[in-house]
């Protein structure tokens, strides 16, 4: 045998070896039939690596596809014990975490750089399971109910036909379901499209419960405000980028990281009483809605760290799994029908996009609690009870959970079963008063000169008449003058 082709100073011939373990002839030249000949079926080495290479993606997201991650660390400073008894809240507590950042509708290799919301998915390993917080660098949503989720991003994906994306879809979808109207005015503004994945924040969107040693129970909204500020692009900033670099916000987290430039991000709460949740003049519910500040103002938590860039994209980012379901002891859920649909579907893509025990994955695992599951089996298996009983209940001292009565964080439901959208509570509680708002009140002229613009350019791609109207309609709904501004910009541009 010789290694003629490669004894090349620094290159390393001193073997691999199969996946079971046998050390192979060569990664370089198959087994053939003479050197001029076929290649033997039995190169197991040759088949092995075939077969495998064959096997080497794992379905991709069906949405978020395109996303980059960092491992880091939540540090609580402040002391939040009244409002929750989970430990990964307690004074001076650190909770290694995984973030996930991604855009939406793109698949793995679409620019970084498209104008969407950003995902900011957390896991945190804490000592009572993993809790995740699965949100997007907006406060808002398109829409309010999961039922609609489906076709609300096949309206963003790609045609039938062509394959491509299509403004008309969009706008269709979006001005046939005017509750889109605040997400939508959040998209098209200067926070549309971030720098990069530093210089955003993070929301965890829906209003979500917490519950302290007492029993007694709040309505929380997160926010993770970045210490590296929020910074914007402008279209023409964003497709050029998009041109040179399509892993541009890949590259800054991945190179920041590497030079010991971690980035930050501040978690605070706002914090509603239980009671007052269900009275407030906006529906806490809807996750169309954003919660005032002046109303119930942000109160801290503390501050993560994201320190150490993954090893392996594929097993560590690619392969993570974030589910809303993971909760723990001290939180929980609230009647927003968006998040009920959401506490369903993450798992459910997880036992088909990486299989039945993803939660198994290093990444994935609970790492700094015990698991005492009756789930077994499935393919893939690793973790095992030995010889445990199988079943609960069982009379050898397996333990097993029997707590009965009203659940800690129940919230309570009355009525008929009905298929209506969540209650409005105050004139102001409609589609578009909150997109008024912000529109009106918090962009400034430049901000919404913007906005025109990026809207008119949008509303340029729709192909069907009837939608561009209804587009221009929709607008209407929020203020004329922007409407008219927007039919002008866009006669410019057509
Ligand atoms: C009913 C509505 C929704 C449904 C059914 C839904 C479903 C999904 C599914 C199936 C995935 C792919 C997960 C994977 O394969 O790993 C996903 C990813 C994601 N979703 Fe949603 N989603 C909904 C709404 C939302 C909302 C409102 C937010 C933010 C507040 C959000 C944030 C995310 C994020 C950040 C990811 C990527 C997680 C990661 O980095 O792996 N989703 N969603």
């Amino acid at each position: 045998m010789t290694n003629a082709n490669h004894s090349v100073p620094g290159v390393n011939t001193s073997g691999s070896t199969t996946i079971t373990g046998c050390p192979v002839q060569a990664d370089t030249h198959s087994l053939t039939a003479g050197p001029d000949g076929p290649i033997m079926l039995h190169d197991v080495h040759f088949v092995e690596q075939m077969a495998h290479f064959d096997r080497e993606r794992v379905p991709e997201r069906v949405v978020h596809a395109k996303g980059s991650g960092a491992f880091g660390e939540f540090e609580v400073t402040e002391d939040v014990s009244a409002y929750t008894k989970a430990v990964v809240f307690q004074p001076g507590t650190k909770t290694e975490m995984l973030a996930r950042f991604s855009t939406v509708a793109g698949e793995q290799g679409s620019p970084d750089t498209w104008r969407d919301p950003r995902g900011f998915a957390l896991k945190f390993y804490t000592t009572e399971g993993n809790l995740d917080i699965v949100g997007n660098n907006t406060p808002i949503f398109f829409i309010r109910d999961a039922i609609k989720f489906p076709h609300f991003i096949r309206s963003q994906k790609r045609r039938g036909a062509s394959g491509l994306r299509d403004n008309t879809m969009q706008w269709d979808f979006w001005s046939l379901n005017p509750e889109s109207a605040h997400q939508v005015t959040y998209l098209m503004g200067d926070r549309g499209i971030p720098a990069t994945y530093r210089e955003m924040n993070g929301y965890g969107s829906h209003t979500y419960m917490w519950i302290n040693a007492e029993g007694e129970k709040f309505w929380v909204k997160y926010h993770f405000i970045s210490r590296q500020g929020v910074r914007g692009l402008t279209n023409a900033e964003a497709d050029k980028l998009a041109g040179i670099d399509a892993d541009t916000h890949r590259r800054d987290l991945f190179e920041a990281i590497e030079r010991g430039d971690f980035p930050q991000w501040d978690l605070y709460v706002q914090v509603i009483p239980f009671e007052e949740g269900f009275t407030y003049r906006y529906n806490i519910f809807d996750v169309t809605k954003v919660v005032s500040l002046k109303d119930y103002p942000r109160i801290k938590v503390g501050t993560f760290t994201l320190n150490k860039n993954p090893e392996n994209y594929f097993a560590q980012i690619e392969q993570a799994a974030f589910d809303p379901s993971a909760l723990v002891p001290g939180t929980g859920l609230s009647p927003d029908k968006m998040l009920l649909g959401r506490v369903f579907s993450y798992a459910d893509t997880h036992r088909h996009r990486i299989g039945a025990n993803y939660l198994q994955l290093p990444v994935n695992r609970p790492k700094n609690a015990p698991v005492n599951t009756y789930a077994a089996d499935g393919p893939m298996a690793y973790d095992h009870n030995g010889d445990l009983p199988p079943y609960a209940p069982n009379s050898f001292d397996r333990p097993f959970a029997d707590q009965q009565g009203v659940a800690e964080d129940s919230f309570g439901v009355s009525g008929d079963l009905v298929r209506r959208a969540q209650t409005i509570r105050s004139a102001e509680d409609d589609d578009f008063s909150q997109a008024r708002d912000l529109l009106m009140n918090v962009f400034n002229d430049a901000q919404r000169d913007e906005f025109v613009q990026n809207v008119a350019g949008h509303i340029a791609g729709v192909s069907d008449e009837g939608v561009r109207e209804r587009a221009f309609q929709y607008w209407a709904k929020i203020d004329q003058g922007i409407s008219d501004r927007i039919r002008v910009a866009h006669a410019e541009i057509a």
